[in-house]
């Protein structure tokens, strides 16, 4: 059980320390090591992915592969710092599937997920973001319900029982996977507008 594992009184130093050894569920042994959130300690927004990437698990840091890439872009066009948020995700090990010499992504189940949310809950619990950012349906359905659409509440603040407005846009991989440049080009503009729904709430877009 990860919540075993958490200190008394955490710090987030603490929490990556204790995650580190996290064998909560069976992901531990496929991955490279943990890659807990990572950010502004006081940031005023959180954003959560789904679970590390390839280069993520490798480099042990969050969203600092191609979707990263993809996100550092869109926040800066909406007007957001990266450097003021923090960055985290559903699912702390990279889970993957050989194919040929290649780890490709494979989608974190219900367990998997259920067994890492002490570490986000913690994470939530000591940054107290005014409000998170679920990037995706994985991190979307985990945080505010399965029966959470993205479809139908993209871009908007819904209600949830976090201590946080609570808002859920696109997975950045999500635009990469786009079919073509038109789809990748609305797509993008579409995250970048969400956002921007996120700056004004914090005052930091323009208007
Ligand atoms: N995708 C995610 O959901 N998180 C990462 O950290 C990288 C890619």
């Amino acid at each position: 059980m990860a919540a075993a594992l958490i200190p008394e009184r955490p710090t987030l130093r603490a929490l990556r320390e204790a995650a580190a050894g996290c064998k909560a569920c069976g992901l531990w042994e496929r991955g490279t090591q943990t890659v807990f959130g990572d950010g502004d300690a006081r940031a005023r927004v959180m954003l959560v992915g789904e679970q590390p990437g390839n280069e993520e698990d490798l480099a042990g840091k969050p969203f600092v592969g191609p979707a990263g890439r993809l996100l550092d872009k869109a926040l800066e066009e909406a007007g957001i710092d990266r450097g003021e948020t923090y960055v985290t995700n559903v699912v702390k090990h990279f889970k993957w599937e050989p194919r040929g010499k290649r780890r490709i992504h494979a989608k974190p189940n219900a367990q998997e997920i259920a067994a890492c949310r002490p570490w986000l809950d913690a994470e939530i619990d000591l940054v107290k973001p005014e409000i998170i950012v679920c990037l995706g349906a994985t991190a979307a359905q985990a945080l505010l319900g399965r029966q959470f659409r993205l479809t139908q509440h993209r871009g908007e603040f819904v209600p949830s029982t976090l201590p946080a407005r609570v808002i859920a846009t696109f997975h950045p991989s999500a635009i990469l996977r786009a079919p073509d440049d038109a789809a990748r080009r609305a797509a993008m503009h579409s995250f970048v507008g969400d956002l921007k729904v996120v700056a004004a709430a914090i005052g930091t877009g323009q208007s």
